[in-house]
């Protein structure tokens, strides 16, 4: 086990395992880390017992994330095994031709970034992606153009 899933563990040990839970084990984990990566992310979310994107969404509405200087909208595309066989690349490959960034990448404007991210806990509905901590699911090239365009005109 590593130094930070000791920590998230600890901090679930103190602070207990449900939804309420989840605000004081952030807030520690940024306390110590001074930042939150989207595996620390996956491992609060696992160790709590909630769906990732619940960490997500919380995490980004208390802003622990801003200081990564991320765009407005964080497209966090799922890379793990379903996704992958289900034509995640397609999805990526199409999100990388409309915003004309690669993975890891903001747009000029800070509108958008790229990630990916490990399993959402949407592989009965894959392949999934996240937009902040709205889950999109079932995509095709065709369905993520028409999601990103509206993202693109808010
Ligand atoms: Fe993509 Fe689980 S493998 S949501």
């Amino acid at each position: 086990m590593n130094q930070t899933n000791e920590l998230i563990t600890e901090l679930a040990n103190k602070y207990g395992r449900n939804r309420k839970n989840l605000l004081p084990v952030l807030q520690g984990v940024v306390e110590q880390e001074k930042f939150l990566s989207d595996d620390t992310m996956i491992e609060i979310a696992r160790e709590l017992d909630l769906p990732a994107a619940e960490v997500y969404g919380t995490a980004t509405f208390y802003s622990f994330l801003e200081y990564r200087k991320m765009g407005k909208y964080v497209i966090r595309i799922c890379k793990t095994i379903t996704c992958a066989m289900k034509g995640k690349n397609q999805i990526l490959l199409t999100i990388q031709d409309m915003l004309k960034i690669g993975v890891g990448e903001t747009t000029t404007d800070k509108k958008f970034s790229l990630l990916q991210t490990n399993c959402l806990g949407w592989c009965h509905k894959a392949p999934a992606m996240l937009i902040n901590d709205e889950v999109y699911t079932e995509l095709t090239p065709e369905t993520v153009r028409v999601i990103l365009t509206e993202y693109i005109k808010k």
